[in-house]
């Protein structure tokens, strides 16, 4: 049954050729990374708006960053791209996807290989001094500053969005525009709960693309604004997406059979 459906979803996606992702948390569990809600979630411990509102950050980065961005910089210090990640990067090789709008902070479709990727909520690989502006990469840190300092004596702050922020506007504007110019949107690992990030498949439908979420569950998204959703870790669906895609453009290519 799952299969029979990743093989019409994989027949869309062969004759694409400018598809869109928006990608999740769920994308790099596999990367050893938590989800942020339901079962395992960062938010299950964490009260997000302790830890994760700019509000909380400007009261007391020192407990921010004990609580919550040490144990994010350890994790995403060891993280590699899963076959989620992979998948997406196969996927831009042979010209069917053109950008990733990720709700991500770790940097791992880049690390994996894909060249448009739409940072929506910032990056955790680059912060700045919130006195000076003074930029510095993340690796650079001294690990055991905390908060971590500038030479002016301002505090550095990562490059990511705190509830409370703006989206910055550049990965705003491009997402709206390749959202509402895609031909199917691929919906990976997210709980589609917070805007403006939730609204992207919205504006993809409204103008006229098919919206395909892969998930481990139903989301809001399920039923209303997504055509399909296939059920099951993103990297073993991922991987089980490109074997048909690659099938059916063989099919193509040496009987002329269209998928
Ligand atoms: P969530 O943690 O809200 O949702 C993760 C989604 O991934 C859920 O729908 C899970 O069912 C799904 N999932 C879990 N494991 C999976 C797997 N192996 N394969 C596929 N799906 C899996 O994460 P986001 O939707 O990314 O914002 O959360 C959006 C924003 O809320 C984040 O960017 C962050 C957070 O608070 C800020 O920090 C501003």
């Amino acid at each position: 049954m799952m299969m029979d459906l990743i093989k019409k979803v994989a027949g869309y996606l062969a004759s694409a050729s400018d598809v869109v992702a928006l990608t999740g948390a769920g994308v790099s569990v596999e990367s050893g990374i938590p989800p942020f809600r339901g079962k395992g979630g960062v938010w299950e411990r964490f009260d997000p708006m302790e830890y994760a509102s700019i509000e909380a950050f400007e009261k007391d980065p020192a407990k921010v960053w004990r609580v919550l961005l040490s144990e994010l910089k350890s994790l995403v210090d060891k993280a590699e791209p899963n076959s989620a990640h992979k998948g997406l990067v196969k996927l831009e090789k042979i010209g069917i996807l053109k950008t990733v709008i990720t709700q991500n902070v770790d940097g791992l479709h880049q690390k994996a290989g894909n060249t448009d990727v739409i940072e929506f909520h910032g990056n955790f690989a680059w912060h700045r001094c919130m006195k000076c502006d003074h930029r510095t990469d993340t690796q650079s840190l001294a690990p055991d500053q905390i908060p971590p300092k500038c030479h002016c004596g301002g505090i550095f702050r990562p490059e990511c969005v705190f509830f409370g922020e703006m989206i910055p506007s550049e990965a705003m504007w491009r997402s709206r525009h390749v959202a509402s110019h895609c031909d199917i949107m691929l919906v990976v690992g997210t709980s589609a709960n917070v805007q403006p990030a939730a609204y992207m498949p919205v504006l993809a439908k409204n103008s006229g693309a098919k919206i395909i979420e892969i998930n481990t569950e139903i989301t809001p998204l399920t039923g209303h604004i997504s055509d399909h959703i296939l059920l099951g870790k993103a990297g073993e669906i991922m991987s089980l997406l490109i074997t048909e895609i690659e099938n059916c453009r063989q099919a193509e290519s040496t009987i002329g059979r269209q998928c």
